[in-house]
C-alpha cells in the first residue's frame, strides 16, 4: 500500500502534483470563473462579510497564515489567523458578518471544532476546508470546501498542506469573485497560474537529490534554523516543525525582518540556517532585503541554504547551498518552496534513524485538548 516506497511520507510527498490537480478539478468553468456551489453560503451572505477569521492547528495553522496574504490582498477583507488552541479562551470580537474558516486534514482536531462552535455561538457563518469526507468539523460547519489529498497516513502532513494552500487561493478568489473586487480575467490569470503549479511542482520532485545529499550530511547537527519574508515566512515556520516533528532537532522559523531585534544572536560558526528567498520579479524591495539578511548571517558563520528562484543570481554569492525552485507570482510560491523543506525534514529523520511516518509522542489527529 505504500505503493513502492518505503515510508507513507515519500509517497504522499510524491503524490503532491496529483492532490494539487485534484484540488483545482472542477472548481472552474469554461469561461475560467470559480463555480464553488458546493460551498453552499449565499453570495449575499458572502458580500455582507466584513472580516475573515481563520482558525486552525499545526501545519493548517501555516496555510491560514498563507491565506491571509492572499485573502487581504485579492478581497481587501480584513483577516486574522489564530491558533484554534488560543482562540477559543480569548474571548474573540465575532458577529453575524464574520466569516470563520477552520482548516483541518482530519476534520478531527479537538481544539478546532471547538473554535469553531464557539464561532457558530456567536453567530459567524463557518467555512471548513478539510480533507477527510464527512469529519466531524465539516459535518458542523455552515458550509466546506473540500481538498482533495486522498487520504493521508503519515503523521507529518505533506500534501494536504498543498491543497489546503489551494483551497485558501480559491475561496479566496470566489470571495473576491462574488463581491467584485477581483474581476474575471484577474481570477483567470490566477487561475491560469494555479494551474501549473502541479507540473512545477513536479519539476521540484525531480530535482530533490542534492537536498537529500544536503540532509544526510547535516545529521549530527543539532538545530536548523529557518528564515523567510512575506509568504516565506509561513513557509518558513512550517519547514521547522517539519524538522521537529520528524528529525527531532531543534528548529525554529523566523520572520527575516526580526533577525535583527533578537534570532541573530544564535548564529554561529557553521550553524545551517534555510533561507526561502521571494522572486526577485514583482515584490523587489522584499527580494533585496532577504538577500542582506543571507549577507548578514553568512558574515557571521552561518552556513546558508538558499531556496530561490530559477534565474535569480543575486543570491548566489551568498548560497553555501542553493536549491532551486520554478518561478510563481509571489502569493502562489509557498506551493513550490514547501516541497523542499518536507524532502530535507523526511531525509534527516531516515538518516537519524527515526520512525517516520510515526514520529514519537505524535498522534495523526489530535482528538483530546
Ligand atoms: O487534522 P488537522 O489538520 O486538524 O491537524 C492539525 C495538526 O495536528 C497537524 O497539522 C500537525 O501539526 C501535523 N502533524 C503537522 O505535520
Amino acid at each position: 500500500e505504500k505503493g513502492g516506497y518505503d515510508y507513507f511520507m515519500l509517497k504522499e510527498i510524491a503524490e503532491q502534483p496529483k492532490a494539487v490537480a485534484d484540488t483545482l478539478l472542477g472548481r472552474i468553468d469554461a469561461a475560467g470563473s470559480l463555480t464553488l456551489d458546493e460551498v453552499r453560503i449565499p453570495p449575499g451572505v458572502l458580500r455582507e462579510v466584513d472580516k475573515v477569521v481563520i482558525v486552525a492547528c499545526g501545519t493548517a495553522f501555516h496555510a491560514g497564515l498563507i491565506a491571509k496574504y492572499a485573502i487581504e490582498h485579492w478581497t481587501r477583507i480584513p483577516c486574522e489567523v489564530e491558533l484554534a488552541s488560543e482562540f477559543r479562551y480569548r474571548d474573540p470580537i465575532l458577529d453575524s458578518r464574520s466569516l470563520v474558516i477552520a482548516i483541518s486534514q482530519s476534520g478531527e482536531t479537538m481544539d478546532t471544532l471547538m473554535a469553531l462552535r464557539h464561532a457558530r455561538e456567536q453567530g459567524s457563518c463557518v467555512l471548513a476546508i478539510c480533507n477527510t469526507n464527512g469529519s466531524t468539523i465539516p459535518r458542523e460547519s455552515d458550509a466546506v470546501l473540500y481538498t482533495h489529498a486522498g487520504p493521508e497516513v503519515a503523521v507529518a502532513s505533506t500534501k494536504a498542506f498543498l491543497t489546503q494552500l489551494v483551497a485558501c487561493y480559491l475561496v479566496a478568489l470566489y470571495l473576491g469573485q462574488v463581491r467584485g473586487t477581483k474581476w474575471a480575467d484577474e481570477i483567470r490569470a490566477v487561475i491560469r497560474d494555479l494551474a501549473q503549479i502541479s507540473g512545477q511542482v513536479e519539476r521540484v520532485l525531480e530535482t530533490m537529490e542534492p537536498v537529500r545529499e544536503l540532509a544526510r550530511s547535516l545529521a549530527e547537527k543539532r538545530t536548523v534554523l529557518f528564515l523567510g519574508r512575506h509568504v516565506g515566512y509561513p513557509v518558513a515556520l512550517e519547514g521547522a516543525l517539519k524538522l521537529k516533528e520528524l528529525a527531532y532537532m531543534h528548529a525554529e522559523g523566523f520572520a527575516a525582518g526580526e533577525l535583527k531585534h533578537g534570532p541573530i544572536a544564535l548564529v554561529e560558526e557553521d550553524l545551517p540556517v534555510v533561507v526561502v528567498v521571494p522572486s526577485p520579479r514583482g515584490r523587489s524591495v522584499l527580494h533585496d532585503k532577504i538577500v542582506s539578511n543571507i549577507q548578514e548571517i553568512r558574515a557571521r558563520g552561518a552556513r546558508t541554504i538558499v531556496i530561490a528562484e530559477e534565474g535569480d543570481e543575486a543570491v548566489v554569492p551568498y548560497a553555501d547551498h542553493l536549491v532551486r525552485i520554478p518561478a510563481t507570482p509571489t502569493l502562489l510560491q509557498p506551493l513550490v518552496a514547501t516541497v523542499p523543506l518536507q524532502v530535507f525534514a523526511c531525509e534527516l529523520a531516515t538518516a537519524r534513524g527515526n520512525e517516520v511516518d510515526q514520529p514519537r509522542n505524535l498522534a495523526k489527529s489530535v482528538t483530546v485538548e
